[in-house]
């Protein structure tokens, strides 16, 4: 019976979580997947309770899952801490060796005047930003002067190795279209970079692979997203890329994201925003984005129709026009969760009527 671990954290992350949640709960019960649930606390709320972001108990719980559910963590009230909630998230991703980060971000097809780009250039945009995530400028030794400071960006072959063989397999799944992201004219960590991916690049000659620098990349975001597929890249250029990447679709509230390890440990899916503390406990949240990332859950657990299921549920009832404040609507968190859990009765009642 597969374990998931549900960390709902701070501020807007316990109700956009109690929403996948029970869309999760929905699916395992009409599809025979067994899920079980297990909560624990993580981010802000385990600081107040047990004097520390990640508590030993909540880490050997994740440790131990097939797939972890977290909401969002952090807020004002411990900017101050001596320990930060974000301090739980980084120990987290280095004890699970989540090394690869995958967010995807696509225009559902009737809502591109949702964008914030004009229509004719994000109508049919579907990407997926695969950003290595333990290594280069933010782990390397950094100094810290008064009049100097300098962060090392360091990577290893076998470091860019895997982030590579995960972005291929991914372009694999989709249209087999891979662009790395590298800024290989000035950077030495670039060019070894684009080495190794040209060499990974050979075991998978049904993927086509093409280069483009950073700052080109970024441009080509913006003025011709179509253009992409998959992309990867380090971990510095991701986090901008990716966020870069984010708005296209309108709010940040719709987007989700898997942190993935080797193959067979668990991996941890979370919205990509944050715990959004000035609409916190107001019903006012878009859960989309974890019911999405609740979908790539079921994707890494083996459960690709269950989750394709999930995504056109909620492309629907965003198309329905239920859509929350972020996105100029008036459905509340829970009104949101429950009309996706009403799409997805309907899908499965069509799909046992079909096969009766
Ligand atoms: N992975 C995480 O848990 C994570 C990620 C980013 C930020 N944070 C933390 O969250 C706190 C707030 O950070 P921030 O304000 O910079 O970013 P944020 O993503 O929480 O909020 C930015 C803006 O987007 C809105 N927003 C975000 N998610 C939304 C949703 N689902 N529905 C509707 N509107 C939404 C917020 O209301 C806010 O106006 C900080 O403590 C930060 O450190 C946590």
């Amino acid at each position: 019976m597969p374990k998931i671990i549900v960390l709902p954290g701070d501020g807007i992350g316990p109700e956009v979580t109690e929403q996948a949640l029970a869309c999760l709960a929905l699916l395992s019960e009409a599809r025979g997947l067994q899920l079980t649930f297990q909560e624990q606390d993580f981010g802000g709320v385990a600081i107040d309770r047990h004097g520390a972001p990640l508590p030993p108990a909540t880490l050997a719980a994740c440790k131990s899952a097939d797939a972890i559910l977290l909401g969002a963590i952090g807020g004002p009230k411990w900017d101050t801490a001596p320990e930060r909630p974000e301090q739980g998230l980084l120990a987290l991703r280095a004890e699970l060796g989540l090394f690869a980060n995958l967010r995807p971000a696509h225009i559902v097809p009737g809502l591109e005047h949702l964008s914030p780009l004009r229509p004719d250039i994000v109508t049919g945009a579907d990407a997926l930003v695969v950003r290595e995530l333990i290594g280069g400028l933010y782990f390397g030794e950094k100094v810290e002067g008064t009049e100097a400071a300098s962060d090392l960006c360091a990577y290893t072959r076998s470091e860019v190795e895997r982030i590579a063989h995960v972005a291929f397999q991914a372009a694999r799944n989709r249209r087999s279209k891979l662009t790395s992201v590298d800024k290989a004219n000035v950077l030495a960590t670039s060019r070894l970079w684009r080495r190794t991916v040209i060499e990974i690049a050979r075991q998978y000659p049904d993927v086509a692979l093409d280069h483009l620098y950073v700052d080109a990349a970024a441009m080509a975001l913006i003025t011709h997203p179509t253009r992409f597929d998959v992309i990867v890249t380090e971990n510095l250029f991701g986090d901008i890329l990716s966020d870069a990447l984010s708005v296209i679709g309108g709010s940040i509230g719709l987007l989700a994201s898997a942190s993935t390890g080797a193959p067979g440990t668990p991996a941890l899916f979370e919205p990509i925003h944050g715990s959004a503390p000035d609409i916190a406990g107001q019903d006012r949240a878009n859960p989309a984005g974890t019911i999405a990332s609740a979908a790539m859950l079921l994707d890494h657990l083996g459960h690709p129709a269950a989750a394709a299921e999930l995504r056109t549920a909620i492309d629907a009832v965003l198309l329905a026009g239920i859509r929350t404040g972020d996105l100029g609507g008036t459905a509340t968190c829970r009104e949101f969760g429950a009309a996706v859990r009403e799409r997805l009765l309907q899908a499965i009642d069509q799909r046992e009527q079909a096969a009766a």
